[in-house]
């Protein structure tokens, strides 16, 4: 298996971000990611070191068209990304993504080059029923084409109810996800890939988080933008 992976998600937050403290993330054990705004792609990319990977948070399923407001994998790739966030819940949410236009993005983004971080996770209702494995079972079956690989894809396991709100699900509840979303990837891809949990990871608790079974990483939204919160997770988890 690869390093593990501090992916940060800066979502629409990053304008006066110190680039300075983050061209000293560390450069170690971690794989280190950022995921800023569209518009901050090429700035990140050429006043970070190259070790620092820069990413997406969205894109479109269609290389070019009639799509106003929309940009396309292979834009987000000549603009230095080499990830993409896919199937995030607050685009889920906010802009009514369902898992088949997140395949049909994942497939654009595999198309282009880069690595997509599908992002699959319940909320809080659907913990509550008992729903969670299920909806990610079937969120994973939807969202994912059938040319992913571990080479080309990492799935981000975010509760909803975790994300930005200082709650995280116990270190069993997390476990228990995990290793169903790798035994459900090893059934149908027959490979392991990685995979991130998702929704208020701090310094505090990333060491714990990231040592459980099937956690690869983390994707960090609140944490991440913040050069010395964001490189004293990258060093907890690796
Ligand atoms: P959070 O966000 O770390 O602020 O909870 C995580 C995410 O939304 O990716």
């Amino acid at each position: 298996m690869d390093k593990k992976l501090a992916a940060g998600n800066w979502k629409m937050n990053g304008l006066d971000a110190d680039l300075a403290g983050f061209a000293a993330l560390p450069n170690g054990h971690t794989e280190v990611l950022i995921c800023p705004p569209t518009t901050l792609i090429g700035v990140l990319r050429s006043t970070l070191p190259e070790y620092i990977k820069i990413g997406a948070q969205d894109c479109h399923s269609e290389v070019s068209g009639a799509y106003t407001g929309d940009v396309s994998a292979h834009m987000l790739r000549t603009a230095g990304a080499s990830h993409v966030i896919l199937g995030h819940s607050e685009r889920r949410d906010a802009h009514g993504e369902s898992d088949y236009q997140v395949k049909e993005k994942t497939k654009a983004a595999h198309d282009a080059g880069l690595v997509a971080i599908v992002c699959v996770g319940e909320t809080l209702a659907e913990r509550d029923a008992g729903e969670t494995l299920d909806v990610i079972r079937m969120s994973l079956a939807g969202s994912l084409p059938d040319g992913a690989s571990s080479d080309n894809t990492i799935i981000a396991y975010e509760p909803v109810w975790a994300i930005g709100t200082g709650r995280t699900p116990t270190f069993e509840e997390i476990a228990e996800v995990h290793t169903c979303i790798a035994d459900l990837l090893q059934a149908r891809f027959g490979e392991r890939f990685r995979i991130l949990y998702g929704g208020s990871m701090k310094p505090e608790n990333a060491a714990d988080i990231s040592s459980l079974p099937f956690v690869d990483g983390g994707l960090i939204g609140g944490a991440s933008l913040s050069p010395e919160s964001f490189g004293a997770i990258a060093k907890a988890i690796s």
